[in-house]
């Protein structure tokens, strides 16, 4: 399933019925509970220095791990050219693309795959993505694909200036207040970004675009295009909650990492996507990450601060599995996260 021209070479023969491999358990295709009426919080963010805007990231980040951000300045061609180049990508004929798989290419910090981790899943998901893994811009140039790399690059130099106000925010409301490039880069010190392809998809109930996980991430910039289908959980009423699509909008989700740097305050939440039967959808996550090198622990202002005991032990994130950092983090009175 992982050859040939992907899950979306798949979607365009126009089968009727999808192959046996992506049938997802019923737990994992069934959503109960979505909250109609419900949304997460959309913030305002055209001025960083209100006082209102921290506290409603802080509320946000505590309470739905998720929100939305407008007037956040990154200029809408530059989104706009992103969600091109992601169409232009996976438009390239098969063999273009499967330079990039994980057979062809010439490095892991470039892949093209079909589905999130082919061989640790038990059951396939209906997308494609194309990861890429920032070094520097001379690799970028030498390996990215010549059909996105310039919008990728130019979002990314966009976005640092969201990306280093959030981060700001963020550590404001955990009493961190000196941000050094030290720290900086400890909890935000890397980039990956994810060009991700949902195409149309003949049983949607039997399958999922991304079946429920929390990012590893340090936070997660998304951008998403007017189709719908992330959902995002909402424990405490063991239910889901939509990410209705706002023009323009960033959704932005804290990750692993930041729920162990906050000693729990932030929360890394769950979150799916589902398979649509009506149209293709895209999506471009930034998973801002701290440095891979770095052994991550609840931070020494935040325990100060609060008097609190960390309640996650140390993890190296360079050892966590793609899907879960917690796990390797957890005190063992905490309950599983997944
Ligand atoms: C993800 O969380 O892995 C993808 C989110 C999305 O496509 O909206
Ligand atoms: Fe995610």
């Amino acid at each position: 399933v992982n050859k040939g021209n992907g899950t979306k070479g798949l979607s365009e023969t126009g089968i009727k019925t999808i192959p046996k491999q992506y049938i997802q358990p019923l737990e994992e295709r069934t959503m109960n509970n979505v909250m109609v009426g419900e949304s997460i919080p959309i913030i305002d963010v055209s001025n960083w220095d209100d006082p209102k805007v921290a506290s409603s990231i802080w509320d946000a980040a505590e309470k739905w791990g998720f929100f939305q951000i407008i007037n956040h300045g990154v200029p809408i061609e530059v989104l706009d050219n992103v969600k091109e180049a992601t169409c232009r990508f996976f438009d390239l004929p098969a063999e273009e693309k499967n330079k990039y798989s994980k057979e062809n290419t010439v490095s892991n910090n470039v892949r093209y795959s079909t589905s999130f981790v082919p061989h640790v899943e038990k059951a396939l998901e209906w997308k494609d993505y194309l990861s890429l893994f920032y070094v520097n811009e001379e690799e970028t140039s030498r390996l990215w694909p010549s059909v996105c790399k310039d919008q990728v690059l130019e979002y990314m130099n966009q976005s640092q200036k969201v990306i280093s106000q959030l981060l700001r925010v963020l550590m404001k409301g955990l009493n961190v207040t000196e941000i050094d490039s030290e720290k900086e880069k400890l909890l935000s010190g890397s980039r990956r970004f994810n060009l991700n392809y949902y195409p149309i998809c003949p049983n949607p109930e039997l399958t999922v675009g991304v079946g429920r996980h929390s990012d590893v991430s340090t936070f997660t910039v998304l951008l998403q295009d007017d189709i719908g289908g992330l959902y995002v959980r909402v424990e405490a009423k063991d239910s889901w909650v939509h990410v209705t699509p706002v023009k323009g909008s960033l959704v932005i989700n804290i990750g692993d990492a930041l729920q162990i740097f906050s000693n729990g305050r932030y929360r890394s939440i769950e979150h799916r996507v589902a398979a649509n039967g009506a149209s293709n959808r895209i999506s471009v996550p930034i998973f801002v990450n701290p440095r891979p090198t770095d052994i991550i622990s609840p931070l020494p202002e935040v325990l100060a601060t609060t008097g609190e005991k960390p309640i996650y032990k140390p993890v190296l994130t360079s050892s966590a599995t793609p899907r879960s950092l917690m796990s390797g983090a957890k005190d063992t009175t905490l309950a599983s996260h997944r």
